[in-house]
């Protein structure tokens, strides 16, 4: 297949920007070794060369969070006519915000937990009343565990709502569950072999994600073969619900009674050599370079 010229896009100015140029170099490295015509596009220099046009036939979207993986730059390239790995404009902008995501996987009867909105005018009694205690408060438009913590008093609520704010104005408190956690690498639709996370942290926050070396994974998981298939067909309906589409990442929980929650979507997830998507993909028999080529082929409709 002749991709022709192809734009690795990363970077760009969101908290994930590190994440996003190791992404992306990745990828480069590994399109750029099957003799696929990539460069290397820094967004946090200005798009001017894709408006000034006939650079590059197509994009591969390596950018993590806000400006990359929200529907904005979905939308600015939809609009030159260059087509784009994975989502489109809408599931972009919806899967980035957990708030209306929630709302959605509500409205269509997939569990996720517990949550509410906490907005300037909130009352801790009435989040706790919802939610109940613990739970997690989180800015709704983040990544990277970036802004999360988890509150076990009504009291400690202020100081967690000003940490979320520091990354979003918009703030949520959902239930916590307390359990397993997973993960469904989603790939043209499917999803690959679920992982398990394993963490001595609290939860599975940036350093657990990034610099901790006591995080396990744990692929394949020890779940029984039927079970891994009814937590990967409920990932790719929470995908599909969303309206997302190529690939994605959907994170979710086991709580003691082995009762599946979802946490979220994720439209650009990691793909790095040491991310979960490419984690995923190994155990179902596609190397790296497999990966990356497949995911651009996403970009064709
Ligand atoms: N409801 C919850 N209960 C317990 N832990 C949670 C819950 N929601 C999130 N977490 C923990 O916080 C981490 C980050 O939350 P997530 O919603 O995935 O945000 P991010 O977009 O920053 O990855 C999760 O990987 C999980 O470890
Ligand atoms: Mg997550």
């Amino acid at each position: 297949m002749d991709f022709g010229r192809v734009a690795v896009l990363m970077g760009g100015r969101s908290a994930e920007r590190g994440i996003s140029l190791a992404s992306g170099g990745a990828v480069l490295n590994a399109l750029s070794g099957q003799d696929i015509d990539a460069r290397g596009v820094d967004a946090g220099d200005g798009l001017e060369q894709f408006v000034q046009g006939a650079a590059f036939d197509r994009v591969f979207i390596a950018m993590h969070g806000r400006g990359g993986e929200d529907g904005t730059v979905q939308g600015f390239l939809e609009t030159l006519g260059i087509p784009f790995t994975g989502s489109g404009v809408m599931a972009s902008a919806l899967a980035m915000d957990k708030y209306r995501s929630k709302l959605l996987w509500r409205a269509a009867g997939l569990p996720t937990p517990d949550f509410m909105a906490i907005g300037g005018d909130y009352e801790a009694a009435q989040v706790v009343e919802t939610v109940g205690l613990p739970l997690i408060v989180k800015p709704v438009r983040e990544g990277s565990s970036f802004g999360i913590s988890k509150v076990t008093e009504a009291g400690q609520l202020a100081a967690a709502r000003e940490l979320a704010l520091g990354y979003d104005s918009e703030v949520l408190a959902e239930s916590w569950i307390e359990g397993r956690e997973f993960t469904a690498a989603i790939l043209d639709g499917e999803a690959l072999p679920l992982i398990e996370l394993v963490t001595p942290h609290e939860f599975y926050d940036y350093a657990a994600k990034y610099t901790a070396d006591t995080t396990r994974y744990l692929c394949p998981v020890d779940l029984g073969q039927a079970r891994e298939r009814e937590l990967q067909a409920l990932a790719t309906r929470a995908f599909a619900v969303l309206g997302a589409s190529g690939w994605g990442r959907v994170d979710f929980m086991l709580d003691s009674r082995d009762r599946p929650w979802l946490v979220e979507l994720n439209t650009v997830p990691g793909l790095t050599d040491h991310s979960l998507v490419p984690m995923a993909a190994q155990a179902a028999g596609i190397d790296f370079s497999e990966l990356a080529r497949r995911i651009l082929a996403t970009s064709i409709h």
